[in-house]
């Protein structure tokens, strides 16, 4: 693609930001290297059972910081040729400082990919297409990016609610409540689309992809945590997507106390506790091209 394409592609993803607010300017790359360094085992054990084959031509779509370009090459070898494409300038270059010789790396609409119709073995896309106005138009045009009995591997965590406080079921029921009236108020979406995120069987079936095959993982933390455990618990979730912003949306006793278990400073917080206990599913559904 030329750079003049690049720009005019580049222009019509701004006009319309996708439906989680994505445009080629957002940038959460801390948040994403946060989140794959955590994740990272329960990732590369599902990617290690997808058995991609040593000369298999992958795209991660909606690649982020890249982490996983370089997980296909460790687990499929040095002749596979995997590309990734991704809609944000940051994330792209994030993206190209980590994994410059291992892949190739294209900021590009994965609605408008410049890539060939049938020239992939494999297509990934790890909590990307629920980012998408149009969920099943994106399965479509990954699909057709696969050669025939080429696979599409669509990830997406929490699509069962993230275990937080194992001794208090309430107050986690009430942050939870929070965050979907946080999200709801910043993106002006319906309860509908956020709860569609649970359609990924769906959406490939709803593509013309009915042979699927899937599976949830559970990411379990308990003492001790890694240090990348804990900077994605403190600094991803408790700093950045809870903190002040949940203010408005919980009684003034319930703030008190998660801020509480939220600061390290604190006696009580959380990443402390003995009994600590966290999880999150991370579900993988896997669709095969007829
Ligand atoms: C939640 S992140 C997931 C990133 C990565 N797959 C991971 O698991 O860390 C979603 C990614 O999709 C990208 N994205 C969103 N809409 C896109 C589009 N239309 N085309 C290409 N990338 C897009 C965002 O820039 C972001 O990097």
């Amino acid at each position: 693609m030329s750079h003049a394409d690049e720009l005019a592609a580049m222009n019509r993803a701004q006009a319309a930001p996708g439906l989680l607010g994505d445009t080629p300017q957002r940038d959460y790359t801390e948040k994403l290297r946060r989140f794959n360094a955590f994740a990272r085992p329960e990732l590369c054990e599902a990617i290690a059972a997808l058995a991609v084959q040593a000369d298999a031509r992958v795209l991660d779509a909606g690649c982020g910081t890249g982490e996983a370009l370089g997980w296909f090459r460790e687990s499929a070898g040095d002749r596979a040729l995997v590309v990734g494409i991704d809609l944000a300038t940051a994330h792209v270059r994030a993206t190209r400082r980590r994994a410059p010789a291992l892949a190739s790396v294209l900021q590009a609409d994965m609605l408008r990919p410049p890539l060939l119709d049938g020239s992939f073995d494999l297509a990934w896309a790890v909590n990307t297409v629920n980012h998408l106005r149009d969920p099943v138009a994106g399965v479509r045009v990954l699909s057709r990016l696969l050669r025939p009995g080429g696979r599409l591997a669509i990830g997406q965590s929490s699509l069962v609610p993230d275990m937080y406080f194992a001794w208090d079921a309430r107050l986690e029921q009430c942050v939870n409540e929070a965050v979907r009236l946080y999200y709801r108020e910043r993106y002006g979406r319906s309860e509908h689309e956020f709860a569609a995120i649970r359609a990924v069987v769906g959406w490939l079936q709803a593509a013309g992809l009915p042979q699927v095959a899937v599976r949830t993982r559970m990411i379990e933390r308990i003492q001790p945590l890694a240090e990348a455990d804990e900077r994605y618990l403190r600094e991803a979730i408790f700093r950045d997507t809870w903190g002040e912003r949940l203010r408005p949306y919980l009684r003034r006793e319930d703030f008190d106390t998660l801020a509480r278990l939220c600061d390290p400073d604190d006696a009580r917080y959380a990443l402390r506790r003995p009994d600590f206990h966290f999880l999150q599913s991370f579900t993988l559904a896997v669709a095969t091209k007829p």
